[in-house]
């Protein structure tokens, strides 16, 4: 029974196979935090009421923070008493206050978890997989009830956190910052980790001291953003890829968010994240209720690597839907690169015949199939095929793909509505904006208004009578802009600051909708490259485009990033042609397949125009990814070499049963005269024999792989590039 309650020393203990969360009720009925970290046997935790108390209480029954609010480890820190470090929660009331109390009134536990209503959430999985703790906190002076939820996953130790906030009274309030998750961590010399930069410059790393103050990161652009991913870390000053305790936190959301970590006058560490209260209220009348998105808590002794493998556990097993759960991938060829823009019925078929005789699975007709659209400028929200392109219609060209063995797959952006566009001339209003003020155009569009359920009812109706009509089985769904004029034709004045958040929940009915209604189609999300890469979106679409750089050297950095906090079973990765159109670079076919060959291979490429010996290479790779895709689907993700430091990157993956086992390494930079270089291995059994297949095959055990390591062979020039598969012999 993971989720003990003591009624005596009235704490709560979640506990998994490998941590704790322990959190104690005060006479006063606030709600401490006592402990986060390795498992502790259930029995008397008193102790550790000392353990968080600057002033060494003597009798931890007794203990209560009445006016030293700034003293106590909070589970929910709220507006108006004495703790002035950030608040979780702060309501207006209707006398004008922003002062809230919430004492703990009642709890309940239960086997599993529930889903959270609108909003994704990780999934409870098999009878056993986790339990839950509801704790359920009045306000009594303004009506209002805070339910916390806690639901511990036994295996992984992950903690999924999330807050519902209940009008109970008879006052209608405003909510000016909810968020879903606060906790409060004993001070420690640690590192502050999170995923920020660009477009086509995803999910680096950016690691620094925590030091004083308030580390913020958020995103106010209505996705969660190329800029800043929805996750953060704490990690001990020391921690490395294998030893030292780290603390990770993400976000199940796709819109604004903020991800803080602040230093307070005695260290303690009070990390908080939810929804951006930026530019955010939320009318909440009596007998409603406001549901906070999911947020996912980790922790590990075992360095980042061990961290990342809690989330990627998760995540593989317990996010995306059962359906997709470690199905292996097909093999794509997407148009994108190849033809941009301009194409033809017959162009395309071109290309998939090519495709098709080298052994791809999927052709994705990409962007530029609808209305009249032979660029960005158009035709977005007239979800009808352009005859000029397509004379058979996207049903004939389906239907010679699927002639040709492959599958079909198509390119939507449901979100988005170009000015010129039919969608535009007859709903004027259905765009987010404000009257008086101008639209925004951003790559020449606008936002559809998402918050209305009529405007998402029409869009759904357009994208399913194309899956209805058109033998699609495959969807990549994208969004290539940011939202401004965050406001809606539909909202009264008192509510605008509501849109934001409306939008990201029309923008779940949608995809909910959608992928309900066709089970069998894979989706792929996507949001000009890897704008929304987050388990928002993966728990409906069970895997993302990573970026738009598919230069294989650009990839390294933004793969690494990426798998801090999310599996190599999610992210897309093609090979492109070169020179690269992002970069310009010149990477050999092999380091550019390597690279793809570690996420959700596919091509995008003009296939018809490979030289017979790029042709057999390819070959090869796609008889190497039909063989390996498993472990990309299945396997344990270690890095090993980082993009950051030096001219290697290597990185792998093992198989649940450490059977076979799939090694990449990368060198941008050819080392003249080099002496011997070794990679060290992670998690094969020490024991078993392994044949090295690959560049200077042999057999080791492995113990000697993981302690004395793998030797790597040298090379002649930049970016080469060498993939090993193990199997236990
Ligand atoms: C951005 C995506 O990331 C690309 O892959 C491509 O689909 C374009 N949009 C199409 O407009």
């Amino acid at each position: 029974m993971p989720v003990y309650s003591d009624p005596v020393r009235q704490t709560f203990h979640l506990q998994s196979d490998r941590t704790s969360y322990v959190m104690k009720v005060h006479p006063s009925g606030l709600v401490s935090h006592l402990y986060w970290g390795g498992r502790l046997e259930d029995g008397d935790l008193s102790a550790l009421v000392c353990l968080a108390d600057k002033r060494l209480p003597s009798d931890p029954a007794t203990v209560d923070y009445e006016g030293l609010l700034d003293i106590m480890r909070q589970e929910l820190p709220t507006y108006g008493n004495t703790d002035f470090r950030p608040p979780a929660l702060q309501i207006l009331h209707d006398d004008g206050s922003t002062v809230s109390d919430f004492r703990y009134s009642t709890h309940r536990t239960m086997a599993g978890k529930p889903a959270l209503e609108g909003l994704p959430s990780t999934r409870a999985g098999k009878a056993g997989d986790c339990d839950t703790l509801e704790i359920d906190l009045k306000d009594a002076h303004a009506g209002l009830t805070v339910t916390l939820r806690y639901t511990m996953f036994r295996a992984s130790g992950a903690l999924a956190r999330s807050v519902l906030i209940s009008n109970t009274g008879s006052r209608t309030c405003t909510l000016l910052r909810a968020l879903s998750l606060s906790v409060d961590l004993p001070p420690g010399e640690r590192d502050v980790i999170h995923l920020g930069g660009t477009w086509a410059r995803e999910r680096h790393v950016q690691r620094s001291a925590l030091a004083g103050g308030t580390h913020l990161i958020d995103s106010t652009r209505g996705m969660s953003s190329h800029q800043q991913n929805p996750f953060l870390a704490l990690a001990d000053r020391h921690c490395t890829e294998t030893c030292g305790e780290a603390y990770g936190f993400n976000l199940v959301y796709s819109g604004n968010f903020v991800a803080l970590a602040e230093v307070d006058q005695f260290a303690t560490v009070r990390v908080a994240m939810g929804i951006n209260p930026f530019d955010f209220s939320w009318n909440l009348a009596p007998g409603e209720s406001f549901q906070t998105p999911e947020a996912v808590m980790a922790w590990s002794d075992r360095g980042l690597d061990g961290l990342s493998g809690v989330f990627h556990s998760l995540y593989r097993n317990h996010l995306v839907h059962p359906d997709w759960v470690g199905r292996e991938r097909p093999i794509l060829i997407n148009n994108w690169e190849a033809t941009y823009f301009s194409f033809t019925h017959d162009k395309i078929m071109d290309i998939a015949r090519v495709g098709a005789d080298l052994g791809m699975e999927l052709f994705v007709l990409d962007d530029g199939w609808f209305g009249h659209r032979d660029a960005d400028n158009s035709s977005l929200g007239d979800w009808t095929e352009d005859p000029k392109k397509l004379p058979r219609g996207l049903k004939g060209l389906a239907d010679d793909i699927n002639a040709l063995g492959l599958r079909f797959g198509l390119w939507f952006e449901p979100e988005m509505i170009s000015p010129d566009s039919e969608l535009y001339r007859a709903h004027p209003d259905w765009c987010l904006h404000v009257n008086g003020r101008t639209r925004t155009q951003v790559r020449n569009q606008l936002v559809l208004d998402l918050s209305r359920k009529e405007v998402c009812d029409a869009v759904i109706a357009q994208v399913c009578a194309i899956l209805e009509k058109v033998n699609v089985s495959y969807v990549k769904w994208d969004m290539n802009r940011p939202l401004t004029e965050m406001g809606s034709a539909m909202l009264p004045p008192g509510r605008q600051r509501e849109t934001a958040h409306r939008y990201v929940l029309g923008v779940y009915y949608m995809m909910d909708a959608i992928t309900r209604r066709f089970p069998k189609v894979l989706f792929e999300g996507c949001a000009g490259g890897g704008s929304r890469f987050d388990p928002g979106i993966l728990y409906y679409m069970p895997q993302i485009w990573t970026s738009d750089d598919s230069d294989a050297i650009e990839r390294l950095k933004i793969q690494w990033g990426t798998s801090m906090c999310y599996p190599p079973s999610v992210m897309g990765a093609h090979v492109s042609a070169v020179p690269n159109h992002q970069v310009g670079r010149a990477t050999p076919l092999s380091t550019r397949g390597n690279v793809a060959l570690s996420g959700i291979f596919g091509y995008e490429l003009d296939l018809t125009r490979l030289t017979e010996a790029e042709k057999d290479e390819i070959r090869g790779q796609i008889a190497f990814c039909k063989d390996t895709r498993h472990l990309v689907m299945n396997g344990t993700f270690h890095r090993l070499k980082s993009p950051w430091e030096g001219h290697e990157t290597a990185w792998m993956l093992v198989a649940p049963d450490a059977c076979e086992a799939l090694v990449t390494l990368v060198r941008v930079q050819g080392v003249p005269n080099p002496g011997v270089s070794v990679l060290r291995l992670r998690g094969l059994d020490p024991v078993a024999t392994y044949r090295v297949e690959g560049p200077m095959a042999h057999s080791a055990s492995g113990s000697l792989l993981m302690q004395a390591g793998l030797r790597l062979p040298s090379s002649w020039g930049d970016n080469s590039s060498w993939i090993w598969k193990l199997v236990k012999e």
